[in-house]
């Protein structure tokens, strides 16, 4: 029984192959990635996957059982890509296809479901076994700034008082371990989300509280987040985007109190206290 990760070389995928390892034995994991020297630490076979080359994908999946298709990272290339890779695993004859969804999926004004919603389709039409995990915001999201953060004083934002239900990315890593190693998973699709919500007013303050700063919560208008988010480099499409999933979130649409993610795993979510402490202690 042979299961293969795509994105393995990337942050979720790391996670996943580590916490993989623990449970199954090694010669049973595959990594699909783009670029095979990148995956040469995993210890695991390696094989080459772009979902761009739809051309070379089935021959990659041979001897592949379960699939864990981790989404992309190309923003507008995704229901292609994604489509690619669910055809491929037909050909291939793959008997299971885990998806990293997006929460909420079909029911939020978050852009992102414009690409996870029909890959989703892709998948259940394609009559492979499915299960979908809907994964709702890394913390590591609003963590991955905390040096800009810090020296700003300020977390900026357009989220308003809007809270977000998140968890850590080894979070969801550990809860896709489960779902691929466990059984009774197919045929569903999971909300997953973190225990605690919280307000990025309460997240400056938590950083606050940490580093003994003044921080502060500046809410901003969109447009002017998105501006603030392109002075820092950011391509003006992707900019626009991230400031306008703050204001999903300010309507709602990043919080969910299922608790499924802990349900699914057996164990609390990691607390956002916990992430900014991690990322703190990175920055020294
Ligand atoms: N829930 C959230 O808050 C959240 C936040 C960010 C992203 N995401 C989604 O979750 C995914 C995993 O998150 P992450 O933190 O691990 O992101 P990440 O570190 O950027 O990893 C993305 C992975 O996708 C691979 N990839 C990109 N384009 C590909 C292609 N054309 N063919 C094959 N592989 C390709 C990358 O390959 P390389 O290693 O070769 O670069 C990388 O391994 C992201 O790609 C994105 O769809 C979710």
């Amino acid at each position: 029984m042979k299961t293969g990760i795509t994105g393995a070389t990337g942050q979720l995928g790391r996670l996943v192959i580590g916490k993989l390892k623990e449970r199954v034995a090694e010669s049973t994991i595959v990594a699909l990635v783009r670029n095979t020297e990148k995956a040469k630490d995993l210890g695991v076979e390696a094989r080459e996957f772009d979902y761009n080359k739809p051309e070379t994908l089935a021959e990659s999946l041979k001897g592949i059982d379960r699939l864990l298709l981790i989404s992309g990272s190309d923003l507008g290339q995704r229901a292609k890509q994604h489509t690619n890779v669910v055809n491929a695993a037909k050909l291939a004859g793959v008997k299971w296809i885990v998806y990293t969804s997006l929460l909420h999926t079909g029911n939020t004004s978050v852009s992102l479901a414009e690409e996870h919603l029909p890959t989703e389709n892709a998948i259940i039409e394609s009559g492979i076994p499915y299960t979908i995990l809907r994964n709702g915001w890394y913390t590591e999201n609003h963590t991955s700034s905390i040096g800009g953060v810090m020296a700003a004083g300020a977390v900026f934002g357009s989220a308003g008082n809007g809270q977000f239900s998140s968890a850590a990315r080894a979070d969801f890593a550990e809860a896709a371990v489960v779902v691929l190693t466990g059984t009774g998973h197919q045929g569903k699709i999971y909300e997953l989300a973190g225990d605690e919500a919280y307000t990025l007013a309460e997240f400056a303050a938590e950083i606050a509280r940490q580093t003994d700063k003044n921080i502060e919560y500046n809410n901003l208008p969109v447009s002017e987040y998105a501006k603030i988010l392109e002075s820092f480099g950011l391509p003006g499409f992707i900019a626009e985007a991230i400031a306008g999933w703050d204001v999903s979130a300010s309507k709602g649409d990043l919080f969910d109190n299922s608790n499924t993610l802990s349900k699914l795993t057996g164990r609390p979510t990691t607390p956002m206290s916990e992430v900014v402490k991690n990322a703190l202690a990175a920055l020294k």
